[in-house]
């Protein structure tokens, strides 16, 4: 695991896309939140100079049940931050079907598709809880893709983008599974905020445990971890 501690989250921002255009990124695997917002805008930025342009990409997770017009589905919140200026277009990229008549079968299909893409760069964020894509504690290390109910923590996390109601928060979501993001060939964490202090400190620390998922990423052979000071304040 390769850790690196910067002063401000655009700092880590302008490394991450660094990272990003280094690699091969024929496919990439591409999180949604606040988190990633600075490395898509570096990316929008080397797409325009010509540095960067990506081939295909799959989201991490979609909310069950959003309209599918909702600003904050996933969807259209990844369709605003990389379309048309990374190089991705409508057929590129992909994300779960949210509101499929059988999610548990989307998820499935969802999958299907990963793996037979397969993803050469996963970008993630961190759940305060230790959550990577949705998987909140508890659940399989080695899940695939699938239905997950959002631990109240996240609904409360998450509130700020539904009006700060927790319950507007959907219950539910599609989310790639523990053991699909740990197939792809890179794995790179981006965490900023004392808020995700203590999921910082699991991650790189901690033992390996479904109470903590993130932790299972101390088995992935290429792991990127970039935080800011106040998310790393845990760390020996
Ligand atoms: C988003 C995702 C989640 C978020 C996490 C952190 O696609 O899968 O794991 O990365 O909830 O969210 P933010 O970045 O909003 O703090």
């Amino acid at each position: 695991m390769d850790i690196g501690i910067f002063h401000t989250s655009d700092e880590a921002a302008r490394a991450a896309a660094q990272i990003v255009i280094e690699k091969p990124h024929s496919t990439l695997g591409v999180a949604t939140g606040s988190t990633p917002l600075g490395l898509y805008a570096e990316l929008r930025k080397a797409w325009q100079d010509g540095r960067f342009s990506a081939s295909s990409a799959y989201a991490l997770d979609e909310y069950v049940g959003i309209d599918a017009d909702h600003p904050e589905g996933y969807r259209n919140v990844l369709r605003r931050e990389l379309l048309g200026q990374t190089g991705l277009t409508g057929e590129t990229l992909h994300t779960p079907d949210g509101n499929a008549e059988d999610p548990v079968a989307a998820a499935a299909a969802y999958d299907f598709a990963i793996g037979a893409a397969g993803v050469d760069l996963q970008i993630l964020g961190l759940g305060s809880d230790g959550h990577i894509g949705f998987n909140e504690p508890g659940g399989s290390l080695v899940s695939r893709t699938h239905v997950e109910v959002l631990a109240s923590t996240t609904r409360h996390d998450n509130a700020r983008f539904f009006g700060n109601d927790p319950e507007a928060v959907p219950a539910t979501c599609i989310t790639q599974g523990l053991g699909t993001i740990m197939e792809a060939k890179v794995l790179l964490l981006l965490a900023f905020g004392a808020g995700k202090a203590e999921a910082v400190t699991h991650l790189v620390e901690g033992a390996v445990s479904a109470a903590w998922p993130c932790t299972i990423m101390q088995m992935h052979p290429e792991v990127y971890v970039l935080t800011d000071e106040e998310a790393a304040v845990g760390l020996e």
